[in-house]
């Protein structure tokens, strides 16, 4: 894709999935493909590259990809010559561009359309293009600086409904490796371990990508975090065993009526934890949740190749012309989630009244 940089596993004290690098006026990228066996951040130029590292999931996550895209359009627009129109339209096309990347996170979406009415505003408070464009730049640091924010709140939010000593499952990866750090589902483990508070986390591998296995229980495990990796189909086990107190998941849409888009798996380990009687607890920022898609239904699901299933990670595991279905992401129900919890607070059902209140409170 481009050349790429290596660093050390000691060097690397807090992975930064996004990082922007001034000096070389860059996005250096965390290769998330690559974890956790090395370490290498991809140092990209360009809005094509920024939309092949999206879709080919080297960044991914929900507010992670929403972050990388914003960069990408300041990429897409820098080297641009032309009035503040041209500008203008540059930055659009740009946007456009980089939301057809992926279909079902909105925080994509969310972003896309912050860096669209920063342009707009700027165009037409009659700014010059290079400091137009050094707005945008400012604009996409900003998404993510508040994010890191918005996590950390999260976490605070999410940490008050746990205590010392409890079994919390999680799918998939919602944490800093998807976030601008700490996470969302993963922050109030990371609020925890700065604390004291002890909660032992079971970590689905999350077939068939396994983000499970191959980030979060990466990360959790290098911030010394107490992790047991499971196979997916271990979920229902462990919780008959009642070593899970409570499930956290991320979740990369919530509809208007509190139905969740999330990884593939999600919905059955809501199905199980209410068999159970354990919370199923569903961590996002504001920009997760989308009033624009009245339910569940309505939510765009990525489907991706038959090879991540009949042979990811380059080993063969099915009969050549197999027929295969491979959806990214499920939905689970309103009524299968206990609680949203946002950086504005925790919220419960009724979920089409709650959601709509919390945008009021501006
Ligand atoms: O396909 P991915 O790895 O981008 O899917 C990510 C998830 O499903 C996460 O749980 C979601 O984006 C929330 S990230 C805070």
């Amino acid at each position: 894709m481009e050349s790429n940089h290596q660093q050390t596993q000691a060097a690397a004290d807090w992975l930064q999935s996004v990082r922007w690098n001034s000096a070389e006026n860059r996005l250096d990228l965390l290769d998330q493909r690559r974890l956790p066996d090395e370490i290498v951040y991809l140092e990209l130029t360009t809005s094509e590259q920024v939309w092949d590292a999206i879709k080919q999931l080297a960044v991914r996550g929900a507010p992670a990809i929403g972050i990388a895209a914003a960069f990408g359009v300041y990429l897409g627009v820098h080297g641009a010559s032309g009035s503040r129109e041209q500008l203008l339209d540059a930055a659009i096309k740009q946007c456009d561009y980089l939301a057809t990347s992926r279909p079902t996170a909105v925080n994509l979406f969310w972003a896309l359309d912050r860096m669209k009415q920063r342009a707009e505003a700027l165009a037409s408070a009659g700014g010059e293009p290079e400091a137009m464009k050094r707005a945008l730049l400012d604009e996409a640091k900003l998404i993510q600086s508040e994010d890191e924010a918005t996590c950390r709140l999260i976490g605070e939010h999410a940490l008050a409904l746990f205590e010392d000593g409890m079994g919390v499952l999680t799918h998939c990866n919602a944490g800093g490796l998807a976030t601008a750090r700490y996470g969302t589902a993963l922050a109030p483990m990371y609020l925890a371990q700065e604390r004291g508070i002890h909660l032992k986390v079971y970590a689905d591998e999350t077939r068939p990508v396994l983000q499970g296995a191959r980030l979060t229980a990466f990360e959790l495990q290098q911030a010394g975090v107490d992790v047991t990796l499971i196979c997916d189909n271990m979920a229902g086990a462990v919780m008959q065993k009642g070593w899970v107190q409570a499930v956290i998941v991320g979740t990369d849409r919530v509809a208007a009526n509190g139905d969740v888009a999330n990884k593939i798996g999600t919905y059955s380990v809501a199905v199980l934890a209410k068999a159970h009687g354990i919370p199923f607890y569903v961590a996002c920022p504001m920009s997760t949740i989308d009033l624009n898609t009245p339910t569940g239904a309505d939510i765009p699901i990525e489907e991706r190749h038959e090879d991540e299933i009949t042979q990811g990670f380059g080993k063969r595991t099915a009969p050549q012309g197999i027929k295969v279905y491979n959806p990214a992401f499920d939905v689970t129900p309103n009524e299968y989630v206990t609680a949203v919890i946002t950086e504005k607070g925790v919220i419960r059902a009724p979920y089409g009244e709650q959601l709509k209140k919390l945008f009021e409170q501006g």
